[in-house]
C-alpha cells in the first residue's frame, strides 16, 4: 500500500482524496504531450477487426520490434524487447539481472520508479547525487552495483549528461547500464547505438512523450541479443496488447508527424524557460518536455504550486531533498503555457530574480 500511494504520488503529483475535478485543467504534471497522436493511430485504432481482439495478442510484437530494429539500424527483433509502457520494461530489466541483496545504484535525483522497484524486489538501492548543476558526479564512475539506472535526459532535471560520460560509465562500469531515454527525443543527441558497441548497455524508449501515447502503454529496449534473450524470459506472455501494437506502429511508421510534434515542444521549451527565467525562476538546461523551475524566493515553491492549482494549473512539486524549492513543469501547449505565465504574473511578485548574481 505504502508503494502504491508513492507511486501515485510520483504519478499524479497528489494523493487520494486530494484530486481536483479534471475538466478544464491545465495538467503540466506528468509530462504528458500536449498534441494528439498521429491521426494514424487513431485511424488504425479505429479499424481494428472483431478478430483482431477477440485472439491473443502476437507474444512477441515481433512486426513492431522488427520496425524499431531496422530504424535503428539493429540486425533484426532480437535485439528488442517490447513492454506495457518503459515501466514494465524496467521492473522486466530488474527481475531478469538482479538477485535480491544485489545492488542498484541510480543518480540522485531522479526518476523515483528505480528505488521503488529495487525496493519490491529485495535490492539495495543507493543512491549517488548529482553536482550542484545536476551532472553526473565523477563518484558515479567508481560504483560497484548488478545495474545502474541513468535517465538521459534525467528526470526531474531536463539534464542530458555528455556522450561523452555515457559512454565512459559502459566501459568502465562492470554492470549493466539501462539508459532511460524516454525523454530523448526532444534531445539533440542519444546513446541509441550504444548496445552496437557496449555489450553492457541497455537503452530503454517510450511511446508516452514523443508519440503522445501514454494511455496506450508501449515501451521497449533495445540491447545485444543475449541481453534481450533475457528479458523474453522474465516477461509477461501477452506483455504488449493488440492495439498497443498496432497503435504503436502506425506512431512510429508517421515519422513526419512524430518530427513536427517533437519540433514544437521543443520550440514551446525555449519559450517557457525564457518565460520562466523572466519570472525569477532558475531553470537548469532542459533536453527533455519538462523544466525544472528553481525559486528561492518569496512565497515558496510549495505555495506557488498550491495558488497554481486553486487557478487549476497543475505542476509537480517534490516535497524531497534539494527539489523543495522547485517546481517540475510539463512542457504544454502555447495555450497551456500562456495560461501559466499568466498565473504566474498573478502569483509572484513583481518580476525580479529569486536568484541574487552569486547563486
Ligand atoms: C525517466 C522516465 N522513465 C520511464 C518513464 C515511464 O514511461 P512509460 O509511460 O513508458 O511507462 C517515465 C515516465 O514519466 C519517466 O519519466
Amino acid at each position: 500500500m505504502k508503494y502504491a500511494r508513492e507511486m501515485l504520488r510520483e504519478v499524479e503529483g497528489y494523493v487520494p482524496g486530494e484530486q481536483p475535478k479534471m475538466a478544464g485543467i491545465v495538467k503540466l504534471n506528468t509530462n504528458e504531450n500536449p498534441y494528439p497522436p498521429s491521426p494514424r493511430v487513431l485511424q488504425a485504432v479505429r479499424e481494428i477487426s472483431t478478430e483482431l481482439i477477440r485472439k491473443y495478442p502476437d507474444p512477441g510484437s515481433v512486426r513492431l520490434r522488427e520496425a524499431i530494429a531496422s530504424r535503428f539500424g539493429y540486425g533484426g527483433p532480437d535485439w528488442v524487447v517490447a513492454g506495457n509502457g518503459m515501466d514494465d520494461v524496467l521492473a522486466m530489466a530488474i527481475r531478469a539481472f538482479v538477485d535480491p541483496g544485489d545492488t542498484i545504484v541510480s543518480p540522485y535525483p531522479t526518476y523515483t520508479l528505480y528505488e521503488t522497484l529495487s525496493a519490491l524486489h529485495g535490492a539495495t538501492f543507493q543512491a549517488v547525487q548529482l553536482d550542484g548543476e545536476f551532472e553526473l558526479p565523477e563518484e558515479i564512475h567508481g560504483v560497484k552495483a548488478r545495474m545502474i539506472f541513468i535517465p538521459r535526459p534525467n528526470a526531474p532535471t531536463g539534464v542530458a549528461s555528455p556522450i561523452r560520460a555515457m559512454e565512459r560509465l559502459c566501459r568502465e562500469f562492470a554492470g549493466l547500464v539501462f539508459i532511460d531515454e524516454a525523454y530523448a527525443d526532444f534531445c539533440g543527441d542519444t546513446c541509441i547505438d550504444f548496445p552496437k558497441r557496449f555489450e553492457n548497455a541497455i537503452i530503454g524508449r517510450t511511446f508516452s512523450k514523443s508519440y503522445s501515447l501514454c494511455g496506450l502503454r508501449l515501451g521497449y529496449a533495445i540491447a545485444r541479443p543475449e541481453v534481450i534473450a533475457e528479458f523474453m524470459k522474465v516477461r509477461d506472455s501477452y506483455n504488449v496488447n493488440a492495439v498497443a501494437q498496432l497503435g504503436g506502429l502506425a506512431a512510429f511508421e508517421d515519422t513526419d508527424y512524430f518530427q513536427s510534434s517533437v519540433a514544437r515542444i521543443r520550440k514551446n521549451r525555449d519559450w517557457l524557460t525564457s518565460a520562466l527565467q523572466d519570472a525569477g525562476f532558475r531553470v537548469p538546461p532542459s533536453q527533455a518536455n519538462f523544466l525544472l523551475a528553481q525559486w528561492k524566493g518569496t512565497p515558496p515553491a510549495r505555495e506557488i504550486f498550491a495558488a497554481l492549482r486553486e487557478r487549476a494549473i497543475i505542476v509537480r512539486y517534490f516535497d524531497a531533498p534539494r527539489l523543495q524549492d522547485s517546481l517540475r513543469i510539463t512542457v504544454g501547449s502555447e495555450a497551456e503555457i500562456e495560461k501559466l505565465i499568466d498565473a504566474l504574473r498573478e502569483i509572484l511578485p513583481a518580476p525580479s530574480t529569486s536568484f541574487s548574481v552569486l547563486d
